[in-house]
């Protein structure tokens, strides 16, 4: 039975820690990730974790998912604002996806409450700070158990 979650991270995500910590926080990309493996796995899911700089990357990395992948969890940075084609390649993928964020964009500048990925996904965490990850986690499961009402 497939339980891998594909956990996804776009541009500038990889410079977090250091990265406007105001907004952000202070925890580095890997400590997400860490935080979010160690959780899934206490509930039985394996994770697997891209973060790139490049949109195509991203975009073959959920055309990979529907392979591999019961869910997919991603911050798409700036991506989130602008791009289609990730929306098209998400539209493609049949499980479960969550959008994540650590700030909350909506209360942020105009361009950041334009989201092209809100009406691809299941639904959105936002705000929250490194939280978000652990919310997000928890909406995947809940999704996968169907008991997400
Ligand atoms: C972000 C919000 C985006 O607007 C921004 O471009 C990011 C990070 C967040 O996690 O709050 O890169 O996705």
């Amino acid at each position: 039975m497939k339980n891998e979650i594909l956990l996804l991270s776009g541009p500038n995500l990889d410079q977090l820690g250091s990265r406007s910590p105001e907004i952000y926080g202070v925890q580095t990309l890997d400590e997400h990730v860490a935080r979010f493996t160690e959780q899934a796995s206490a509930h039985g899911y394996s994770v697997r974790h891209l973060q790139s700089n490049f949109e195509g990357d991203l975009i073959e990395a959920v055309h990979e998912a529907r392979a591999s992948a019961v869910a997919i969890v991603l911050n798409a940075g700036a991506l989130t604002h602008s791009s289609w084609a990730l929306a098209d390649a998400l539209a493609t993928f049949p499980g479960v996806k969550v959008e994540v964020h650590l700030s909350n964009p909506a209360a942020r500048e105009p361009f950041r409450q334009v989201s092209t990925l809100a009406g691809v996904v299941n639904g959105t965490i936002a705000g929250f700070g490194a939280t978000s990850y652990d919310l997000a986690l928890e909406a995947v499961r809940r999704l996968l158990q169907g008991r997400a009402q």
